[in-house]
């Protein structure tokens, strides 16, 4: 038993991916505060603004949502989702640039245990980062969002209130001891 618990760290725990939800408006308000805690997120190099090579589209309408789905089976639910914020690294400001995933990344998940503290499931689809068989697809998914040479598109985020209906998958992790290791690895 750890008594060291605490909401965070329960919620952090608890977290899962959530595809089917309910419809119901997300106010703007909070998902201004939602994005406002992924820009809040570290990031690589000085806490300056040409540092911070994160951005974000914030999209609701319903066509733009079914073109981003393509045509993958494990992507259709982001149709129904309310609002979908996708994570841009803007390559401008290039030394800092490099360490683009990191810090999205950091961002992306400030905002999922953001929204989870409002009750709003989230799901994380990347965005064929690295995949070589799906770079046509990257580039549709560019072409919908009308970005410029110099944003790359790193993930989209799926939100909406959680439909409690949706079955979830039980989680297997890892054991702690077969994934942590203690001063070197193996050690
Ligand atoms: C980089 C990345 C890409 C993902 N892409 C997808 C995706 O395309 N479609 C999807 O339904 N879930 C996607 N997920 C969600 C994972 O399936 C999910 O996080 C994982 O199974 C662990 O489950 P949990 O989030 O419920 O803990 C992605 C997650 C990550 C981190």
């Amino acid at each position: 038993m750890n008594s060291d618990k605490n909401e965070i760290i329960d919620l952090l725990i608890n977290r899962r991916s959530h595809r089917k939800y309910l419809h119901k408006n997300i106010s703007d308000n909070i998902i201004r505060n939602i994005i406002n805690c992924g820009r809040n997120a570290p990031f690589g190099g000085k806490p300056k603004p040409d540092c911070q090579v994160t951005e974000y589209i914030i999209i609701k309408d319903n066509d733009i949502k079914k073109e981003l789905a393509l045509h993958y089976e494990d992507r259709q639910f982001i149709k129904d989702a309310p609002v979908i914020i996708a994570i841009l690294a803007n390559k401008n400001n290039d030394a800092k640039y490099k360490e683009y995933i990191l810090s999205s990344g950091l961002s992306i998940e400030n905002m999922i245990i953001s929204a989870e503290s409002y009750g709003i499931g989230t799901c994380i689809l990347s965005c064929f980062l690295n995949h070589e068989n799906h770079i046509e697809d990257k580039e549709k998914n560019r072409q919908i969002l009308n970005l410029p040479d110099n944003i790359e598109l790193v993930a989209l985020l799926a939100l909406g209130y959680k439909d409690n209906r949706e079955e979830i998958q039980d989680k297997e992790l890892r054991t702690y001891k077969d994934t942590v290791y203690f001063n070197t690895y193996c050690g």
